[in-house]
């Protein structure tokens, strides 16, 4: 069974609590929710493999580490994962980034595709899906079902909140899946929106509501 982290970070903690709240308005949620990413990437990368190399510093020979070049690619969930991929790129700027579309049907809570676009060689990166909420799990065990079909295998997903439904239906889902979490939350309530959560986070991100 792969892995879940709960971020623990004060600062991860910190920002989530601003996001949280109802007057945060488009420009500062659009932000931190970038801040967010880009803390939460620091954390989840943690155990990507090094090499030693030998370079010359302008004093001497040393030996120094380098990432070992597995190829990354950042895949956020539209419309919400939009608003993590500028942090998730400012930690790897050399990852490619896909999309996939889906959103969540208001009555049914079934997640519906409307698109996706992946790199060319996406099967043989390690790929990091992003969407800010894992409310039923609906949307993002959907998303990563697609991926592995079309043979991507080293696959974590990274959301900013989650519900305990959510989080148990993906670990059973997708056991190989490491998940990253930046809070877990207490339920869903019986619109399937996360409690406490912080409401739609497409909406607050491009303020559509
Ligand atoms: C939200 C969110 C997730 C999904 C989570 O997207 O960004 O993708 O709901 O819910 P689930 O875990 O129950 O599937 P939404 O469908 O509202 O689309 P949007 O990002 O376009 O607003
Ligand atoms: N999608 C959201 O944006 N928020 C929730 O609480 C649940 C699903």
């Amino acid at each position: 069974m792969a892995k879940t982290m709960i971020m623990d970070h004060p600062m991860i903690q910190h920002k989530i609590g601003v996001i949280r709240r109802k007057e945060t308005g488009t420009k500062d949620f659009r932000i931190l929710v970038s801040e967010i990413a880009m803390l939460m990437c620091y954390e989840a990368t943690r155990d990507l493999e090094l090499s030693e190399i030998e370079i010359d510093t302008p004093i001497c020979k040393a030996k120094v580490k380098e990432l070992k070049g597995k190829k990354l690619a950042v895949v956020p969930i539209l419309r919400a994962g939009l608003g993590m991929v500028d942090g998730m790129l400012t930690m790897i700027p050399a990852a490619k980034v896909g999309h996939i579309g889906l959103y969540r049907d208001p009555e049914t809570l079934k997640p519906v595709e409307y698109y996706c676009k992946l790199p060319e060689d996406c099967a043989s990166r390690e790929v990091f899906v992003v969407d800010p909420m894992l409310a039923t799990g609906g949307s993002s065990i959907a998303a990563i079902q697609m991926l592995k079909d079309k043979g991507v295998k080293n696959i974590r997903f990274m959301c900013i909140i989650a519900a305990p439904e959510g989080l148990k239906a993906m670990q059973e889902a997708h056991p190989d899946v490491d998940i990253y979490v930046g809070a877990l939350d207490e339920k869903l309530n019986e619109h399937g929106y996360i409690v406490p959560g912080l409401g739609d986070a497409g909406d607050r991100i491009f303020g559509t509501k």
